[in-house]
């Protein structure tokens, strides 16, 4: 019994019904409760409700007819908090072969979980980055030409316009009445009228949609922006209320901001890419409006670390979409609005800056996205600085 008290692993021995009889040291540390709550009671109070009834009916069944069983499992703890467990339970038997107890053990597997789930995604992204840098750089050149070349074309148009201007003021002035006839069927045919506004319409549309490619392309180079740009100690509340100022125009009607500001250090970073982030997050708490709502905009400490959150009370992130939102052209918004990369580029940024963005967010009630800030970035002369303090 000694070792069984001193594993890591966490042990519970149940009766045939699942009344717990014993728990180990560990059980107390990774489940919250103390011993003496949880002798007697069904180990349902570890339940969490993710699992659903058919797999407790599994479950029972196989261990109910002697065999021992195997899962991931997600329990809570008595602070409410969910935590995965490999767990297997294993029937006892006495000398006659009948099941006397049940011992479950298992390994919390959260952290791991959750550093592998981290692992992924920042893996995931960071080849996403280098894909669309390297698209970005290949689209980049043609855009530049295909741009330059209407902006060419649009200037020589002009000039074939006026000269055509020109000849139909001297028609009247031609002598010969068959070639005046002839002029006069071919500008019917070809719709001169036409073609004059319709050609100006193409152009327009035309560069309207170069101007968006490159602004895409943009906005990929710096979603996997590689180059330095310029460290500094900044104030972090100063570029929040530039860019709320820049964003004014979109807030304005959507929603009344609420700033709950603490009282901040100067941080280490690079001001103009933590601005994009906030103008990022401040444009999607206005787009998750319908009609008129309250964006909260709030900071804070925790030791060497601040915080900058936005909070709307906007339609909310459905579960499913939560782990796809930094993503590249992840969107739920309508072709023209959004191209999904807001999110993708701020991810970027904050994790360049050696921070990281929660998010909190429910369905019809809002969503709070909070960026967190190391103060002091390692290795730098300041951060030196203050550790000799
Ligand atoms: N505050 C929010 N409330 C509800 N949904 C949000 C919120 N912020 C982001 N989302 C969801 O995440 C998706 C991705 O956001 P992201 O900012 O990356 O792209 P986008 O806003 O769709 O387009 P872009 O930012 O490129 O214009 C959004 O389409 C939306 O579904
Ligand atoms: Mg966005």
């Amino acid at each position: 019994m000694r070792v069984v008290e001193q594993t890591d692993d966490v042990v519970m021995i149940t009766d045939p019904a699942g009344i717990i009889e014993y728990v180990n040291a560990a059980f107390e540390r990774e489940t919250g409760y103390r011993r003496a709550e949880v002798i007697g009671q069904s180990s349902r109070i570890l339940h969490s409700g993710v699992q659903d009834a058919g797999f407790y009916k599994k479950m029972w069944d196989t261990i109910s007819s002697g065999h021992s069983f195997r899962a991931l499992m997600v329990n809570r703890r008595k602070n409410g908090e969910l935590f995965y467990e490999e767990k297997t339970i294993t029937p006892l038997r006495d000398s006659n072969n009948v099941i006397t107890h049940y011992l479950s053990t298992s390994k919390d597997v959260t952290e791991r979980r959750r550093l592998d789930e981290q692992m992924q995604q920042s893996e995931k992204l960071a080849s996403i980055g280098q894909l669309a840098a390297g698209v970005a750089h290949e689209i980049n050149n043609p855009v530049g030409y295909i741009s330059s070349n209407i902006a060419t074309l649009t200037r020589y148009l002009d000039g074939i316009f006026r000269l055509l201007n020109a000849y139909e003021e001297a028609e009247n002035a031609i002598g010969d009445s068959a070639l005046r006839e002839r002029l006069h069927a071919l500008k019917q045919e070809v719709d001169l009228a036409f073609l004059r506004d319709d050609i100006r319409a193409l152009i327009d549309e035309s560069s309207e949609g170069v101007a968006r490619v490159k602004k895409i392309v943009q906005d990929l180079k710096d979603f996997s922006r590689q180059e330095e740009a310029e460290w500094q100690m900044a104030d972090v509340h100063k570029g929040l209320e530039s860019t709320l100022n820049i964003v004014h125009n979109e807030l304005k009607y959507k929603a009344e901001v609420v700033r709950e500001y603490a009282d901040l250090p100067l941080v280490e970073c690079i001001p103009s890419q933590l601005n994009q982030v906030f103008l990022n997050l401040l444009v999607n708490a206005a787009q998750a409006i319908d009609h008129h709502g309250v964006i909260h905009v709030r900071s804070g400490m925790d030791g060497a670390w601040c915080w900058v959150e936005v909070e709307d009370n906007g339609k909310g992130i459905p579960p499913e979409h939560i782990n796809r939102l930094f993503e590249p052209f992840f969107t739920t918004k309508p072709v023209g609005k959004g191209t999904g990369l807001g999110l993708s580029i701020s991810y970027g940024i904050v994790q360049k800056h050696g921070g990281r963005i929660e998010v909190d967010s429910e369905v019809g009630r809002g969503s709070r996205f909070r960026v967190w800030l190391p103060l002091r970035q390692p290795g730098s002369a300041t951060a030196e600085a203050g550790e000799g303090q």
